[in-house]
């Protein structure tokens, strides 16, 4: 991108951000299809929590958050006829490597959790005109998870990888703050005999404007589906804000 249109972009970004009453409905669409939804969510995940949660080959994960997916709630697989296509995206490959890692199958060809997410979630998120097309979902998806840049607010906020443990709602203070909005926070919950969750997901939700917006359940607005992560018979869900929390910052051999 350049740095004119980067520019620009920002500057859109904080003063939507800012701005919530100044919503456009240039992409509304009728609420009578049957694929219809509300909010997108930004989902980034922790990779060493991710790993333990599972026994793929997950070899050395990253060390900062990564990209989960863009999750329109409420709706799934879309359009079973439109495949992914990697050649699409093929300009958008060495930040996907990056950005968009296949944590739980390193050695593996990335393209499948690409194509997994494109399959379930990009073809319903596709209704909008800004995100249409295999390039433009996963082009903005990138630029979204850039701006919103959730490892440097962690750390500015002096939130790091520790062997001790931190306070729920200092965590989600520390991003309501600095966002204005409050994310949907997912964690493991303690395994037997211990007293700590351990951070996993990282939730932002958007407008179909693409700004950020609570999570919280507004008036008039059913309950989102769950976007509960469950890889085996370890399963995360929403944190408790009582529980000290684990932020690993390597995966342990707990077994
Ligand atoms: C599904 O995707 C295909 C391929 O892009 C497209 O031709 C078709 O119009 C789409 N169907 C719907 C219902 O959007
Ligand atoms: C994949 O996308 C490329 C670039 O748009 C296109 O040339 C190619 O025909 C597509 N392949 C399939 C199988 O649709
Ligand atoms: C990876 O998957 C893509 C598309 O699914 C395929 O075109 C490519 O050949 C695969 N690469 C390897 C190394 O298997
Ligand atoms: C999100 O919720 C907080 C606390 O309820 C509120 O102060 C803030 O204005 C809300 N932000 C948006 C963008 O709705």
């Amino acid at each position: 991108m350049k740095p004119a249109k980067l520019h620009y972009w920002v500057l859109g970004w904080f003063s939507m951000a800012l701005c919530g009453w100044c919503t456009s409905n240039k992409f509304t669409q009728s609420d009578n299809h049957p694929h219809t939804w509300k909010k997108l969510y930004l989902v980034h995940h922790w990779p060493v929590t991710v790993c333990k949660m599972s026994a793929n080959d997950c070899e050395h994960p990253p060390e900062y958050w990564t990209i989960h997916g863009l999750w329109p709630d409420k709706t799934e697989e879309c359009n079973r006829t439109w495949h992914f296509n990697v050649t699409e995206i093929k300009d958008l490959l060495s930040d996907m490597r990056h950005s968009w890692p296949d944590v739980l199958h390193s050695s593996l060809n990335r393209t499948q959790f690409w194509k997994h997410e494109w399959e379930k979630h990009g073809t319903c998120a596709a209704t909008l005109p800004v995100l249409n097309s295999q390039k433009k979902y996963f082009g903005k998806a990138l630029e979204l998870y850039h701006h919103i840049d959730l490892n440097s607010c962690l750390l500015k906020a002096g939130i790091k990888p520790s062997s001790s443990y931190y306070e729920m709602t200092a965590i989600k203070e520390a991003l309501t703050r600095f966002y204005g909005v409050t994310p949907k926070i997912q964690c493991l919950p303690p395994e037997e005999g211990e007293k700590a969750q351990t951070i996993g997901q990282i939730e932002f939700c958007l407008t179909k404007e693409l700004q950020l917006r609570n999570c919280t359940v507004q008036n008039g607005e059913s309950k989102p589906m769950p976007a509960d992560l469950k890889l085996g018979t370890e399963e995360l869900s929403v944190c408790s804000d009582t529980l000290p929390t684990y932020y690993p910052s390597q995966v342990q051999d707990h077994k």
